[in-house]
């Protein structure tokens, strides 16, 4: 007999809502027109664009003339740490982040180093929170970039990115903030943030894989990465995704009526979720339980179980969840966001990131919870994790 399935990973990604799906399958059959083209085919596949471009505008409070489309959060990310770093002058340049990024901000300072691009990474606190003071003594007068993630995907700590930003002005350096996690689940107003340059991801607020955008504000030292036609006011080469486009806008223009209300949905969820997994599981803590975090993300340790064959017992029991970054998964390395906040590599192991967004009701919570509960006493017995001991108490920290 088959079972329901409930999905609780949406920070790896989220379904498309049906009216983004709708928008995405009109705009594939009927708005085929390159939007570069002058007749009236191209004409209205260029209004769909523009109309997209304005509502991303809206939703991030922004210039549209400052909106550049992109393939995702990764290509974002790359074009404002490559796209800056490449229009700064000086023979010396040095770059800040910090150890939580996303690989699509790490794996490319990776590269700045091999370049010769000196990187410094900022640590954070045991909640998983960057010191702005940290990030200040890290700036140098060679430092031509700081990169600054706003919400993590996996704990959901949410950074001080108006402190970073007054911080980075005051040293003349552009902040760009990857805001992948965050669009949609808080508040990103770019005029509030104060940053320069902002990533978001269509695939992570019920829109479809593939497009998302890069915000520069006016001013911004930017050379662009590809070469090609002279699209997005030649930031960013080749002929516009359209369809993604159109169906970015409308999942943006959807989430800015409902993200506040469904925030709070989320949170009750998700409080109540972490409530029954403290009280009847033993040996459980809440990572970055003590940071100010998105209201639909739980990353929870689990003493004595390794979070992957936790996620394979939940899974066979119908419930989506994630032991780690889903871009990592199938990697045997602890989580480098998890080892960053204090955790021992065994500690890091042992935990498992529920994320939840529109579909999840309290019904689904608390047959999770109850799954949970089952799985790690199975697990325990048969499958105890290496070198650890459960620790009765657990608690949030
Ligand atoms: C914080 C963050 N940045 C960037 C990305 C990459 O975005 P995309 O999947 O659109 O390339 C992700 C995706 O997991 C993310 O969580």
């Amino acid at each position: 007999m088959s079972r329901t399935r409930a999905y609780f990973d949406h920070n790896a990604t989220t379904p498309l809502r049906a009216e983004v799906l709708e928008g995405l399958r009109a705009a594939l059959e009927e708005t085929y027109g390159n939007a570069s083209s002058i007749h009236r085919d191209g004409q209205r596949a260029r209004q769909l664009v523009e109309e997209a471009r304005r509502k991303v505008a809206v939703f991030l409070n922004a210039d549209p003339r400052e909106i550049v489309f992109t393939s995702g959060g990764t290509e974002s990310d790359n074009t404002a740490i490559f796209g800056v770093v490449a229009a700064s002058e000086g023979s010396r340049k040095h770059v800040v982040t910090t150890t939580i990024e996303h690989p699509a901000v790490l794996n490319a300072c990776e590269r700045l180093e091999q370049l010769g691009i000196d990187v410094s990474y900022v640590p954070v606190d045991a909640s998983g929170v960057v010191n702005p003071a940290d990030l200040e003594a890290a700036l140098r007068p060679e430092t031509v970039l700081a990169s600054v993630m706003h919400a993590n995907n996996e704990t959901g700590a949410l950074q001080p990115i108006p402190e970073i930003a007054s911080v980075c002005h005051r040293a003349g350096v552009p902040l760009h903030v990857d805001a992948v996690q965050s669009c949609g689940k808080a508040r990103v107003d770019c005029g509030t943030l104060g940053a320069d340059m902002l990533s978001l991801s269509a695939h992570k607020l019920y829109g479809p894989k593939g497009v998302g955008v890069l915000w520069i504000r006016k001013g911004t030292p930017f050379a662009k990465l590809l070469y090609g036609g002279h699209h997005e006011r030649d930031r960013r080469p080749g002929t516009e995704n359209v369809p993604g486009i159109h169906a970015l806008g409308i999942a943006v223009s959807r989430c800015q009526v409902e993200w506040e209300a469904e925030a709070e949905r989320l949170r009750k969820l998700r409080d109540h979720l972490e409530s029954l997994l403290l009280s009847h599981v033993e040996g459980v803590s809440v990572n970055a339980g003590g940071s100010t975090r998105l209201p639909n993300t739980s990353n929870v340790r689990i003493d004595g179980v390794e979070g992957e064959p936790l996620v394979i017992a939940l899974d066979l029991r119908g419930f989506a969840v994630s032991s780690g970054a889903a871009c990592s998964s199938g990697s045997v390395e602890p989580s480098h966001v998890l080892t960053a906040i204090g955790l021992s590599r065994e500690q890091a192991r042992s935990c498992i990131r529920i994320s939840l967004g529109m579909s999840n009701t309290r019904e689904q919570v608390e047959a999770l919870a109850g799954a949970i509960e089952d799985s790690v006493g199975h697990l325990r017995r048969i499958a105890p994790a290496a070198g650890s001991r459960v620790s009765a108490g657990g608690g949030s920290q």
